[in-house]
C-alpha cells in the first residue's frame, strides 16, 4: 500500500483489498452522495460505494454519455433534493468519465464541495483522476471544465487487475506515455514484463510523473504540456475514426517518435515501437482520410502562429515541445499509414 500526496492536496491511496472506508477515508461528512458508472460489475461498486446504507446513489449515463450538461443538471438536482451542503461529500467512482464528470458537478454545486475519485479503470487511475482537470464535453470533448483537485483518490489494484484486456491496454498506453516523457525506469520494466508488470510499480511510477508536471505547471501553460506525448496526432485519430483513446495515443506516440528522430535525434523510435507491440497496441492506423487528419491537426490546441507545435522526444525522459513544419508532419503521419505507405 502506498499513499502519496499530489500538488499538496490530494491523498492519493493506492493498494488491494480497497473497500467503502478506504474510499472516505477520515472525512466526517454528514451526507455522501455516490456518482456511480453504470459499466462497473455489481460486486465491486458494492464494496467500493457501499459506505453507509443512507448514502445517496445517483446512477449516470455510461462512458462519454455521462459528460454532459443534462447530466450535471440532474446530478445537481439530486444533491439539492437531499439538502446537501458544503460540508458534505461526493464520491465519483468509475472510470474517467465519471471522475471528470464528478469533480466538475463538485466544483460548480454550491461553488464547491468535497469529491472522492475511486479510478475503476487504469487510465482513470494514472490519468483523468490525478492532476485537477475535470471536465464535460458540449460539442467538442472537455469544452467546459475547471482545474480543481479532489481531496482523496482511491486506487484499488484489485479492481485494476481484474479489467477486461482492452481497458488494461488502453490504460498502458498512457502508463508507457508517462516513462516516455519523465521515467526511463518504467519504459524498461514495461519493455521486460509488458502487461504482467506489477501494478504497484506501473501505476505508483506514472502517477508520480504526472504529479511533478502538474505540480510545476496546475494551469498547463508549460510542462504539463509533455504530457501530451502522442496525443496531438492520437486526438486527430481518435475524431477521425472513432478509435479507443489509448490505441489512438499509442498510434500517435509512433507519429511523435519518428517526427522525433527527424527533428530531436530522438535514437529510441524502435524501442518505442517494439514496447507498444509487447503491450499489444497498434502502431498503425485504421483506413482513415489523411486530409481529414490533416484539418484536425490544424485545429491542434498547440498550435501557435499558424504552426503545429508537438511534444517530441530528444531521448526517454527528455520531452520537448517543437514547432514542426510540413514535411515533418508528413513523415510523421506515413509512419503510421497515412497519406502514403508505412515506414
Ligand atoms: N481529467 C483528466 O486529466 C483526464 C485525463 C485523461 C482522460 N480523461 C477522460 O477520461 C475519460 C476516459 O476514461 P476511461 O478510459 O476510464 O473511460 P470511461 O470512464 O468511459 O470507462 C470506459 C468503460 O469502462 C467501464 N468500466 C469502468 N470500470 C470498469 C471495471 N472495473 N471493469 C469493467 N468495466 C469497467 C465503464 O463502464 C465504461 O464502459 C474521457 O472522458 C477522457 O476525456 C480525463
Amino acid at each position: 500500500m502506498a499513499e502519496l500526496v499530489v500538488a499538496g492536496t490530494t491523498a492519493v491511496w493506492i493498494g488491494r483489498g480497497a473497500d467503502a472506508t478506504t474510499v472516505l477515508g477520515d472525512v466526517a461528512a454528514e451526507r455522501i452522495a455516490y456518482v456511480v458508472q453504470p459499466g462497473i460489475p455489481t460486486q465491486i461498486a458494492g464494496r467500493l460505494a457501499g459506505g453507509r446504507s443512507e448514502a445517496l446513489l445517483i446512477p449516470v449515463p455510461d462512458g462519454e454519455a455521462a459528460k454532459s450538461f443534462g447530466v450535471v443538471e440532474a446530478v445537481c438536482e439530486r444533491l439539492a433534493a437531499a439538502g446537501f451542503d458544503r460540508t458534505d461529500l461526493l464520491v465519483a467512482v468509475g472510470g474517467g468519465a465519471v471522475t471528470d464528470l464528478g469533480g466538475f458537478v463538485a466544483g460548480v454545486f454550491l461553488r464547491g464541495i468535497r469529491v472522492h475519485y475511486v479510478p475503476t479503470t487504469l487510465l482513470g487511475a494514472v490519468d483523468a483522476a490525478i492532476g485537477g482537470k475535470t471536465g464535460i464535453d458540449l460539442g467538442a470533448k472537455n469544452l467546459v471544465g475547471l482545474f480543481r483537485h479532489p481531496q482523496r483518490v482511491v486506487i484499488d489494484l484489485d479492481t485494476i487487475a481484474g479489467l477486461p484486456r482492452q481497458l488494461l491496454r488502453a490504460g498502458m498506453a498512457e502508463v508507457l506515455k508517462a516513462g516516455l516523457v519523465g521515467d526511463a525506469a518504467l519504459v524498461d520494466l514495461l519493455e521486460e514484463r509488458a502487461l504482467d508488470a506489477p501494478l504497484e510499480e506501473t501505476v505508483t511510477r506514472s502517477i508520480a510523473v504526472k504529479a511533478a508536471l502538474v505540480a510545476a505547471d496546475f494551469h498547463d501553460h508549460s510542462g504539463r504540456t509533455f504530457l501530451n506525448y502522442g496525443h496531438t496526432v492520437g486526438h486527430a485519430l481518435e475524431m477521425a475514426t472513432g478509435l479507443p483513446h489509448g490505441e489512438a495515443v499509442a498510434i500517435g506516440m509512433v507519429a511523435a517518435g519518428r517526427a522525433g528522430a527527424l527533428r530531436c535525434g530522438f535514437p529510441a523510435e524502435q524501442r518505442q515501437r517494439a514496447v507498444l507491440a509487447r503491450l499489444g497496441l497498434p502502431a498503425q492506423a485504421p483506413p482513415v482520410d489523411a486530409d481529414l487528419v490533416r484539418q484536425l491537426l490544424a485545429r491542434d490546441k498547440k498550435r501557435r502562429a499558424g504552426q503545429l507545435r508537438m511534444v517530441l522526444l530528444a531521448d526517454i525522459a527528455a520531452p520537448q515541445v517543437v514547432a514542426v513544419d510540413d514535411a515533418t508532419v508528413d513523415a510523421a503521419l506515413t509512419a503510421v499509414g497515412i497519406g502514403g505507405s508505412p515506414k
